[in-house]
């Protein structure tokens, strides 16, 4: 019964790991997904993670009872906290609903399937380009998507007067998808003033505010300073949805750590909305897995762990920094006909390098360099022993 099934394509991002597993040179190097990599190009588990998870394998106390359909009520309320700022006036006055989520990808699609259900305006608008799974998970939530300009390849920065052309001819009332820092894949932001314009189109507009933060201490090092475009907009009243991951920023990839906060104009609103997102989950996954929300806890709301984890965060954020500059001058030795400037000036995980799909496929061959057909390489894979690697093979791949 399954013989006429066609073979489907491997994922544009996942899919470079399982071809780089395949390749037997001693020079690969993978920088196809965005998970950070050691000097050493090792995985990396945080000291701090390690710690939490001793406290929580030493704690007999603890048990693998069923979570609550919304997960862990310390970690809901911590990671609201995290992204919304301990003093957020929303959350003081009860009206944010957070309920943990499988990561980044698992909370956009509880809110997506939420959204379809129960908001009034279907369309949600994504930027142009944005991460390859953003366009599936909504469509599969049941809205409709389209798209808004966002990056102009001639400046290999923001098109913002696009960006807000596009948000201006959006119908009334429709969702808008916001990376809330590290813009993936382009490591575009908008400036504080650009996000201030765009809070007030987004608002006298009554567009409704999708945040999507799965890089919350990445782009700056400051988890303060990266949630500062959310906060504007919690900061004015309004209504905004935010996913939250920890994957990157505790490097709890597999852990599969996330929550979705949907910030309302009264704590009555927030009760009843939670309510319909438990049943979402439910018949989805009935309740998240403990261990990695329970790491996440045990880290949030210790002082000194929280401390550690910013000092093991900020160095990740320094190594990847290191990196561009690194990079960008390899490039510059040898004389690579280009601006590369964009390598320093664009942040988060990702250089969205400007190589076309065919110098993509030319590196990969002839150097056994792995990254997504759209030029996008995650910085946080290289290291000071493979960037002369990566280097040469940027140069070969313009020259040829
Ligand atoms: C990425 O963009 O590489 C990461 O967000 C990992 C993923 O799941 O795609």
């Amino acid at each position: 019964v399954f013989a006429s099934i066609v073979q489907a394509p491997e994922d544009p991002i996942l899919g470079v790991t399982v071809a780089y597993n395949k390749d037997q040179s001693p020079v690969k190097l993978n920088l196809g997904v965005g998970a950070y990599r050691t000097e050493e190009g090792k995985p990396l588990v945080l000291n701090v993670v390690r710690k939490a998870e001793q406290m929580l394998v030493n704690d007999e106390s603890r048990v693998k009872e069923y979570l609550p359909i919304t997960g862990v009520a310390d970690f809901n309320k911590l990671s609201a906290k995290l992204i919304f700022g301990a003093d957020s006036p929303a959350i003081q006055e009860n009206r944010v609903t957070t309920v943990q989520c499988l990561s980044g990808t698992g909370s956009l699609r509880v809110g997506g399937e939420f959204l379809a259900k129960h908001y009034h305006e279907k369309t949600i608008y994504i930027p142009l380009p944005t991460w390859g799974n953003h366009p599936k998970v909504f469509t599969l939530a049941g809205l409709s998507v389209k798209t808004y300009r966002y990056y102009d390849p001639n400046t290999r920065g923001l098109d913002f007067s696009g960006l807000l052309e596009d948000l201006q001819n959006a119908p009334s009332g429709a969702i808008v998808l916001l990376h809330a820092c590290a813009h993936n894949p382009t490591g575009v932001d908008p400036t504080s003033d650009q996000w201030e314009q765009i809070r007030q189109l987004i608002r006298s507009k009554s567009l409704l505010p999708f945040f999507d933060s799965a890089y919350q201490g990445f782009a700056s090092g400051s988890l303060d300073a990266d949630a500062a475009p959310v906060r504007m907009f919690v900061a004015d009243g309004g209504e905004c949805l935010a996913a939250q991951s920890y994957a990157k920023n505790m490097g709890l990839y597999g852990e599969r750590v996330g929550a979705l906060s949907i910030v309302c104009k009264g704590a009555d609103v927030a009760s009843k909305v939670e309510s319909q997102l438990k049943l979402v989950i439910r018949p989805m996954y009935s309740n998240p897995p403990i261990h990695g929300a329970s790491i996440v806890a045990a880290i949030l709301k210790d002082g000194h762990m929280y401390t550690e984890w910013t000092v093991e965060l900020k160095a990740m954020a320094d190594r990847i920094i290191s990196m561009r500059h690194q990079l960008f001058e390899a490039l510059q030795a040898k004389g690579t006909p280009g601006d590369w400037s964009h390598i320093i000036k664009q942040i988060g995980m990702f250089t969205f390098t400007g190589l076309n799909s065919d110098q993509v496929a030319f590196m990969t061959k002839e150097f056994h360099i792995y990254m997504t057909s759209d030029g996008r390489i995650s910085m946080a894979g290289l290291s000071s022993r493979t960037i002369p690697h990566l280097a040469n093979a940027i140069h070969a791949a313009v020259t040829k």
